[in-house]
């Protein structure tokens, strides 16, 4: 069956929906659990982040598996755990059943969020890979977006259980549609599997270049496939350094205490519950208004760029929330600068290092351990994210908005660590981006004799 390229990138991103979808709708959904099945603050604390626990186990076994059966098998396997996650969360009888799920659920999302840059990175043509790979990240704000949207329609008859059961409709989509894509070329390549890899390739290019690309990616494929023991040699270490650095700070800037707590936010500057709920639906519209943005720039402006923009950006607007409540007093025009702060932040950050980590983290990796690499940079990820996700309430309650001017100095810190480890990607072939990793630790590839490979 001919697919339209669009369709086939389409179901490409579609992981990254329901990555967002579950991970954003607890939000609302939390609140008429916490009634029905009587959760403490412990187990309601337990049910909000088990989702970040399964992602990590997910993040670490998918990428490998995807090295050995291939990126679009495990998107399947993916999916269909998605399915199970939505139904068993949907009916489960008590918290305990609830929370298994979630950590389920979990599995899939650690899954897509290691799988779907890198499927998409290795179908994209290098000139429009940024924008094509960014795909991702709009599907995972939409996903959140969709899920703010239902949980408010699903307010009024407290429908926790259909907030969470509707997942099973994208899951079901992802799983068909994954049917019909083609694997990656650069996989069935790796695995020997030249005239499929063709096949696929003459298809996505519409038969121009096709020769060229196989023959670059040919270049770099003289490897077997890499494990521990690959990811640990010296010259995949810079790429392993800017992998799990690029996924920790994205976190400890503060992404998901800003998009979690913003209602919170907005009530405490005196704008009430409705104008709380509205000004939720309003950063999830924000941020993926501006990621179709990022998307356009991603391949104008380039990655490095954009992520020391983003950096400066979101560290004043950090600077000013923590700075502004301590000094600005109560007054109303404080209210509204902590609005316009917010806003601003949620734009520097779907601008730029929303998108761009995951982009990055689909290019930066050799073909031998590519899986192997975005795997454990999804474990830093959803580590880090646990990690703020539990510990923000407790020191929010203990410093205040002063909180948000460490989170500012994580900012800076993170423009130093992009200025110094990121090569920009931009425009650029995986092999190339392969071939330059070998160029800077020569000595050592020439004495397991593989220099020829350069
Ligand atoms: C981050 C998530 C975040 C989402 C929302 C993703 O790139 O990894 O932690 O919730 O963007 O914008």
């Amino acid at each position: 069956m001919k697919i339209n390229n669009a369709v086939i990138y389409f179901f490409g991103a579609l992981g990254g929906l329901l990555f967002g979808y579950d991970t954003g709708v607890i939000s609302g959904a939390i609140l008429y659990i916490k009634k029905s099945l009587g959760l403490t603050s412990m187990t309601e604390g337990i049910v909000v982040s088990s989702i970040l626990v399964g992602a990590m186990i997910g993040a670490a076994f998918s990428g490998k598996l995807s090295d050995k059966y291939g990126r679009r098998k495990n998107v399947m396997v993916a999916a269909a755990i998605f399915c199970i996650g939505a139904i068993g969360t949907a009916f489960a009888p008590d918290t305990v059943v609830l929370i298994l799920f979630r950590i389920v659920l979990g599995i899939a999302v650690g899954c897509a969020s290691a799988l779907v840059p890198l499927y998409l990175s290795e179908m994209a043509p290098a000139n429009i890979r940024g924008a094509l790979s960014s795909l991702n990240q709009l599907m995972i704000v939409t996903g959140i977006l969709i899920a703010y949207i239902i949980n408010y329609i699903f307010a009024p008859i407290e429908g926790w259980r259909w907030m969470l059961g509707l997942a099973l409709i994208p899951g079901i989509i992802l799983l068909i549609g994954m049917l019909f894509l083609p694997e990656s070329p650069r996989w069935l390549l790796k695995q020997h599997r030249e005239q499929e890899a063709r096949k696929v390739l003459n298809h996505l290019r519409k038969g121009v270049g096709v020769e060229e690309e196989l023959a670059e990616i040919r270049k770099t494929n003289s490897e077997e496939n890499g494990g521990w023991k690959t990811l640990k040699e010296k010259w995949i270490r810079p790429a392993l350094i800017v992998g799990i650095g690029l996924a920790i700070f994205q976190q400890i800037i503060g992404c998901n205490t800003v998009i979690y707590y913003a209602p919170t936010t907005i009530t405490k500057v005196g704008l009430g519950n409705s104008a709380a709920l509205l000004g939720t639906i309003g950063i999830g519209v924000l941020n993926v208004v501006v990621t179709i943005l990022a998307v356009w720039l991603m391949d104008k402006v380039g990655r490095k760029k954009l992520l020391l923009i983003g950096s400066i950006g979101m560290a004043v607007c950090l600077f000013a929330l923590g700075l502004l409540t301590k000094f600005g007093g109560g007054s109303s025009a404080t209210g509204y600068i902590t609005l316009i702060c917010l806003a601003a932040y949620i734009v520097f950050f779907a601008a730029t290092w929303g998108p761009v980590v995951w982009v990055m983290l689909g290019e930066i990796f050799p073909l031998s351990v590519r899986g192997l690499g975005i795997g454990i940079s999804g474990v830093a990820n959803w580590a880090a994210n646990l990690i703020v996700s539990l510990t923000f309430p407790s020191l929010l309650d203990q410093f205040g908005n002063m909180l948000f001017v460490v989170y500012g100095v994580m900012g800076i810190l993170s423009f130093i660590f992009g200025s110094i480890y990121v090569t920009e990607t931009k425009g650029r072939s995986l092999e190339e981006i392969e071939l330059d990793l070998k160029k800077r630790v020569p000595s050592q590839l020439a004495e397991k004799g593989k220099q020829h490979i350069i």
